[in-house]
């Protein structure tokens, strides 16, 4: 099967591109993996329109690892406060000094190792995290979604990996939000995660989902990801194990850095 290029999107485009006219390319583009097989790195994605002109469009180029891991990114526990870990302390970001109130929403607890290629656990680095509030508005300059701000959550935060590679966060459930792919487009729920890793080869910025969300075949930037397994990687885990009783559900996410199971990274 051949896939019609997709013109470059204008907003005139935007307005008429319906949620079916979507769904219809990711599914082309499905067959077509499926006959000719998928490319293990797709950096440009159609039916994710701001791809067709972001995408890389030259040959990948290989650095020296060990040229890299001289310039490799140190933290210590003194760098992160732990409370920046617990995203509903909004006065505590700098956000709002005067409000000390909760941010409205469902709290969770989302928590996972951190692991290399091996399975070893990356120990003591950086990870962070930011997302929309439980309306889907993000606090930022940019932001075109009309819903509310909270005065208590800036939707950002950071922490030190533990000993086995563990990282926590507290935090509420983002909601999705409108984006301008096309018309009536809506991102599943998510929250961005960047992680440093020992070295630079294993910088990983991509995105936690919540399992079960109907947005998820509708979305071009989910899809974007050729493979189940690899898109499923991405989704979380409801864990009763780490909700807290009478306080918060809990969400485990394991990430891996390197090697041929690293998890996905976003293309945006
Ligand atoms: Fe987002």
């Amino acid at each position: 099967m051949t896939v019609t290029p997709v013109p470059v999107l204008s907003g005139w485009e935007a307005e008429t591109l319906t949620q079916a006219d979507i769904v219809a390319e990711i599914a082309a583009l499905a067959s077509h993996d499926a006959v000719e097989g998928a490319p293990q790195t797709r950096t440009n994605y159609p039916p994710y329109r701001s791809s067709i002109l972001r995408h890389p469009t030259k040959e990948l180029r290989y650095a020296d690892p060990e040229t890299i891991e001289l310039w490799s990114p140190c933290f210590s526990e003194r760098d992160v406060h732990p409370l920046e870990a617990d995203l509903t302390l909004g006065a505590h970001h700098g956000w709002n000094s005067q409000v000390t109130g909760q941010p409205i929403g469902e709290r969770i607890t989302v928590s996972g190792r951190v692991l290399d290629g091996d399975g070893r656990p990356v120990v003591g680095q950086l990870v962070e995290v930011w997302q929309a509030n439980a309306a889907g508005r993000y606090v930022h300059k940019n932001e075109q979604h009309d819903a509310p701000i909270d005065p208590n959550f800036a939707g950002i935060g950071r922490c030190i990996t533990g000993s086995d590679g563990s990282y926590w966060f507290q935090t509420i459930k983002p909601g999705p939000y409108p984006w301008g792919n096309h018309r009536n487009a809506w991102r599943p729920a998510h929250i961005h995660f960047s992680f440093f890793g020992r070295e630079f080869t294993q910088r990983l910025i991509t995105q936690m989902y919540f399992p079960g969300d109907p947005l998820f075949a509708l979305d071009p930037i989910y899809h974007s990801i050729s493979d189940l397994q690899d898109r499923n990687a991405l989704v979380a885990a409801y864990d009763h194990e780490l909700s807290v009783p009478e306080h918060s559900l809990g969400f485990r996410w394991d990430v891996v850095l390197s090697g041929p199971n690293r998890t996905w990274m976003e293309e945006a």
